[in-house]
């Protein structure tokens, strides 16, 4: 890893203009003399300005109410989002038919991805409705500030309530330096002790006060002791929300069939729970380089990557395991039901 690094040297001055976010990875990002001098501050804001530009061509696809939602809080959420008889029908055939699944370990908890690609849908209804509906990716481009092609699969979280194993995901952070955007859509009720998703109103505004702490934060980050600051998502503890001017976070328990989208440079966290959870949901997530000035363009729109995206991204973990020996974290499992155990 340390020789591929230093061979991609010459592109590290260039990545500024990317969405590259580890201080680590790339020492020119982690200069602490250039961070001081406010490099890391000015991509924070350049990428924001830019995702204003592009989230404000995207708002006439989006109701006038869900914006202010959005703009007030940082997230939108829409109760009984699906018609019932078809929430019924879309939890009996995650229940009944098994989908390719991954999974991956942090700490105590397993988080499995079920596959929704056109092929592993084929002749099931219910799903393909889902996903040639434009409702949910509307939702994501908007809240993410720009265009393209998410990726949407189902994701169950089971946590074992083992607090002395802790998941990343537990500590309140912010994804990357700039807009990018996740989405659930809960196939259960969501109670407080059910692993809801915290999220801090109005986080995923800039202030004064929050870019005085990204700046003082990017000069440390890439010798930081946590690792997840040093590779560009920083956590925050609940009392400095208040030095920052930020409410507390408050905890999305919601009922089944209730749609969450977020902009995850706002400050969130999956809540820890001291007892078992599973939790599962039709999930999204969207990114791209927020240097953009389009919203097309995205590869991930291109036929053969479009409505595969689930099995080309295993072919490539594959092939760089293969070819690289680079493991990533998720591992193949035999296909799932929605209430199946975890297999690692
Ligand atoms: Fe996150």
């Amino acid at each position: 890893m340390k020789v591929l690094s230093w061979i991609a040297a010459p592109l590290w001055p260039l990545l500024i203009v990317s969405g590259q976010k580890s201080f680590r990875a790339n020492p020119f990002l982690g200069s602490v003399a250039l961070n001081r001098l406010g490099l890391h501050v000015a991509r924070v804001q350049i990428a924001e300005r830019m995702a204003a530009a592009r989230r404000a061509r995207l708002a006439p696809r989006i109701d006038a109410r869900l914006r202010a939602q959005y703009e007030r809080e940082g997230f939108i959420a829409i109760e009984n989002f699906l018609p019932a008889e078809e929430f019924a029908a879309l939890r009996r055939d995650l229940e009944e038919a098994p989908l390719a699944s991954w999974e991956r370990r942090e700490g105590a908890t397993v988080t499995r991805r079920g596959s929704l690609d056109l092929l592993d849908i084929e002749g099931r209804p219910v799903l393909q409705r889902l996903m040639a509906s434009p409702a949910i990716p509307d939702l994501l481009r908007y809240a993410a500030g720009c265009g393209g092609e998410p990726l949407i699969h189902l994701q169950t979280v089971l946590a074992e309530g083992d607090t002395r194993r802790p998941d990343p995901q537990n500590t309140l952070h912010m994804d990357t330096f700039h807009s990018t955007a996740k989405a659930w859509l809960y196939l259960q009720d969501v109670g407080i002790e059910d692993g809801p998703l915290m999220y801090v109103p109005g986080s995923h505004r800039l202030t004064p006060a929050r870019l005085e702490w990204e700046r003082e934060l990017s000069a440390c980050a890439a010798r930081h002791d946590d690792p997840e600051i040093a590779a560009g998502s920083f956590r925050i503890a609940d009392e400095t929300l208040a030095d920052l001017g930020y409410p507390p976070a408050r905890a999305l328990a919601v009922p089944a069939n209730t749609l969450v989208v977020a902009n995850t440079h706002g400050f969130h966290a999956r809540k820890a729970s001291a007892r078992p959870t599973a939790r599962s949901e039709i999930y999204g997530s969207l990114r791209r380089n927020p240097f953009l000035p389009v919203t097309g363009l995205h590869l991930h729109s291109l036929p053969g990557l479009k409505g595969h995206l689930s099995t080309r991204q295993a072919q490539i973990d594959a092939a760089l395991a293969r070819y690289l020996g680079l493991k990533g974290p998720w591992v193949a499992v035999p296909p799932k039901r929605l209430s199946d155990p975890a297999s690692i």
